[in-house]
């Protein structure tokens, strides 16, 4: 059995259908503070026997006991994390008591339970304003805002973890995740929403807000800051890699998952434009604070070593984050 944290959300969701659809068994513990009792009763449609949920906090040493004891757990895939940039700067003891706590909880009680593997969410985050562009995994980690530093400050407790437990992980830091499930039984449900794609795809409806661009005097091509979108499919398919990776006894290691592509605000919002044949309102406005010019992930170590390939395409991913914005649209009519 696989231990999904933080298996309601966006891209922990993904992971579980993922896992279920290859016939794994799954648990999945969340406490619901950002994700969703829907995207639960989805996976127990599609998982049926093989799957189970266990409503509870990384923070309630209770609660992970009673989710270790008595389950067969091979390996744990840790997505459970609050993970707004600025919502860090402004609070930064929720991240380091949610990510950072949470974390150390988790592992202790994986030590507790001889539990040996996890695969854990990192993020580019963790290298701050970038010191060469494409980034790669040997780049300076130098973050620049809470939630940064928390993930940094977990990948360390791991390897901490590794020396004196012998708890072997897979750090994936994930550049900007994009699009939904392809057969649109799940998909990206923030809020607040922050996120740029979601955010364009929303001014598209009725009630149109205006989508704004934040800044366009960026040191980039057309001004605007650029980012490498890489699909939830295709970063899910490295998790299952990492997985297969791990069990089959690999060492502990962490690895960029991004497509070594960069794309700007402005070229999102004209695919988007484009993907939905809808005229969509925009203004430019103030940059937004942390925001770094350009983001683009080395992916050649995921490649070689995990033997990942990212085979999405930008227009994928915009197309499926669409399907998925009109069916929440229905259903929030209703
Ligand atoms: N943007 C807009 N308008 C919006 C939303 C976003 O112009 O309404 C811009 C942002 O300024 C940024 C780009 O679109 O330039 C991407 O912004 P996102 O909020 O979609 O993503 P970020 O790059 O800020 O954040 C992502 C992850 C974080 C992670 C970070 C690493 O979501 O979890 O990358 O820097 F920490």
């Amino acid at each position: 059995m696989i231990l999904v944290t933080g298996g309601a959300g966006y891209i922990g969701s993904h992971m579980a259908l993922k896992l279920l659809e290859n016939n794994e068994k799954v648990v999945v513990f969340d406490n619901f503070s950002t994700g969703h009792i829907e995207t639960i009763e989805t996976l127990m449609k599609e998982g049926k026997d093989n799957f189970e949920f266990f409503e509870g906090d990384l923070l309630n040493l209770n609660d992970l006991n009673a989710l270790f004891k008595g389950r067969n757990i091979e390996a744990v895939i840790h997505f459970a994390a609050f993970s707004l940039v600025e919502e860090s700067t402004k609070n930064p003891a929720k991240y380091y008591k949610n990510n950072v706590t949470g974390s150390i909880n988790l592992l202790d009680a994986m030590h507790k339970y001889n539990v040996n593997k996890i695969v854990f969410s990192s993020t580019a985050a963790t290298y701050g304003e970038p010191e060469e562009i494409p980034i790669k995994e040997t780049s300076l980690q130098n973050p620049v805002n809470p939630y940064g530093t928390s993930k940094l400050t977990v990948e360390k407790i791991m390897d901490d973890y590794d020396r004196a437990y012998g708890i072997k992980s897979v750090r994936l830091r994930y550049f900007n995740v994009a699009g939904a499930d392809s057969k649109c039984r799940i998909g990206e449900n923030h809020n607040p929403e922050t996120h740029l794609i979601p955010n364009i795809l929303k001014s598209t409806f009725n009630n149109k807000k205006t989508f704004k661009i934040f800044g366009d005097n960026y040191n980039t091509k057309d001004g605007t800051c650029v980012r490498d979108y890489i699909n939830v499919e295709d970063l899910i398919n490295a998790h299952l890699l990492a997985l297969k990776y791990l069990l089959a006894g690999g060492k502990t290691d962490f690895f960029n998952l991004g497509t070594n592509e960069g794309n700007s605000v402005k070229e999102i919002f004209d695919l988007c434009t484009k993907v939905t044949n809808k005229e969509i309102p925009f203004e430019i406005a103030q940059k937004r604070a942390g925001d770094p010019a350009v983001l683009i992930a080395d992916n050649k170590k995921a490649k070689e070593i995990l033997g990942w390939n990212p085979e999405k395409t930008l227009y994928d991913s915009i197309k499926s984050a669409y399907m998925w914005e009109l069916k929440q649209n229905e259903r929030n009519k209703k």
